[in-house]
């Protein structure tokens, strides 16, 4: 083997050792470019370095070179080739010039490396990076959340350990031909978002999973009270309508005139309770008034409440009673009535004639309660969960004559909420319903 053969061999050694030892290094993406980088590198200072080392026949040199590079490939960064021999074209420092560049650039590859990595491991959205034969590479936590997988178990397998989509065959032979899909599947009440792209370079596709389950709930929430506001704005109209173009048409007698007026006065007056109910509700749920904190004297607020309830329980014979404790909460006293408003409204308004109504103020466990009670005519157990829902009336027809919007107790529970209460009922039907009120006693400093 004459000396340029061992020369141009061993050149090409250290660059197989370099090669294999940085394999670990430059794994991912980046691999090709960096792999390519490295390789072009290592093979023009190789051959820059055999010239001069062929002319010398210094086979000690390359052999430095050689360890040089393999320290280098094995994480080693400080090292630096010193030559045997004269070096009259600088190739020692030229070879460490080199080295030292390279060094920094695979520190910054490792940087950036880190910090794409940071990206990923903290994304909410699942990421999974599969390959040209649609093999798992990459599965970020979110995603190990989102499809139940653990990464080491399901990594280098085929997607569908993941995704368990066999539609998801199609829409990936699309994202490898080159499109962007969106797609979406909803499996166990999840409705998972999956975008697909394809991953340019390296080939292989990207998918990003986000579980929407929660933002398509509150959207069909939100859809369903549209409707039924809406349904419930209509009814008046109409019968605002009819007698309307019944009156414009003439041929009326005074009598029914009367009649109708009163009516139209009526549904206006529905109407407007329920955009009141309406105006509300919106304030409680953007929860931007903050709520008071006062000192409220339960007593004193039940009776004046239930006072304006006076008359009308009188009229139906209905006893209505106000007692217990002489307590007083730190809270907020306008809450508290817009409660008790919608409670005992409820109780007279559904508990039959010559029934019994009592309102109670005690406490329990550090709280305060208040308790409306009344004999009217309970509320069906399937019911009782509901009842707090929006527009939600056990019995819809008993409830035009009534003329409640269904807003009352929904409002009612809100208020409570943005106290720190409870709002809670018993009921049993034909016997009567209780609904307890339980405020935090906050004796102490208001919180800020
Ligand atoms: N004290 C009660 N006795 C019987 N049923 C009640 C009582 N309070 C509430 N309910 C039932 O709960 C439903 C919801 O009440 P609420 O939200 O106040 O609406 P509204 O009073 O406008 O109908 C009522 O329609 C009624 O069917
Ligand atoms: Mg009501």
């Amino acid at each position: 083997m004459s000396g340029r053969q061992r020369g141009a061999l061993l050149g090409a050694l250290a660059l197989m050792v370099l090669a294999g030892a940085q394999g670990w290094l430059l794994r991912g993406a980046l691999d090709g470019v960096a792999f390519a980088a490295v390789g072009a590198l290592v093979g023009a200072l190789g051959g820059a370095l055999l010239a001069h080392l062929q002319e010398q026949r210094a086979h000690e040199d390359l052999e430095a070179a050689t360890r040089a590079l393999e320290a280098f490939a094995a994480g080693a960064r400080g090292e630096r080739l010193y030559l045997a021999q004269e070096d009259p074209r600088g190739v020692a420092s030229r070879f460490n010039g080199a080295l030292a560049r390279l060094g920094e650039g695979l520190a910054a590859l490792d940087l950036d490396r880190a910090r794409f990595q940071a990206i990923i491991e903290n994304l909410r959205s699942g990421v999974v990076l599969l390959d040209r034969r649609r093999r798992v590479q990459v599965v970020n936590p979110a995603a190990e959340r989102i499809f139940g997988v653990w990464a080491p178990e399901v990594v280098e397998t085929y997607h569908l350990a993941i995704t368990h989509a066999y539609a998801l065959e199609s829409a990936l032979d699309r994202v490898e031909r080159g499109e962007v899909l969106e797609i979406e599947r909803r499996e166990n009440g999840r409705v998972l978002q999956i975008e697909l792209a394809p991953v340019r370079g390296g080939g292989g596709v990207l998918l990003v999973a986000t579980d929407v389950t929660e933002e398509r709930r509150l959207l069909e929430v939100r859809s369903q009270f549209v409707a039924n506001v809406s349904h419930e704005l209509r009814t008046p109209l109409t019968v605002i309508g009819g007698f309307a173009e019944t009156l414009l048409a003439g041929n009326v007698d005074e009598h029914h005139v009367q009649r109708f007026l009163r009516h139209i006065g009526d549904e206006v007056k529905r109407l407007t309770l329920l955009v009141d109910d309406l105006l509300r509700l919106a304030a409680l749920e953007s929860g931007r008034e903050r709520p008071e904190h006062a000192q409220v004297p339960l007593l004193e607020l039940a009776r004046a409440v239930s006072e304006r309830y006076g008359e009308t329980a009188r009229e139906r014979g209905i006893a209505l009673e106000v007692g217990g404790e002489a307590l007083s909460v730190r809270s907020d006293r306008d809450r508290i009535e817009g409660i008790l408003i919608s409670l005992i409204d409820n109780a007279v308004k559904y508990t039959q004639d010559g029934g019994h109504i009592e309102v109670q103020i005690g406490r329990q466990d550090g709280r305060a309660l208040l308790r409306v009670e009344d004999d009217g005519p309970g509320i069906p157990e399937e019911d009782l969960p509901r009842i707090f829902e929006r527009f939600y009336r056990v019995d819809r027809s008993r409830q035009r004559a009534t003329g409640g919007s269904g807003l009352g107790l929904s409002i009612a529970r809100h208020l409570a909420l943005s106290i720190g209460a409870d709002l809670s009922v018993e009921s049993a039907i034909g016997k009567g319903s209780a609904f307890t009120l339980a405020i935090p006693d906050m004796a102490g400093p208001a919180p800020a």
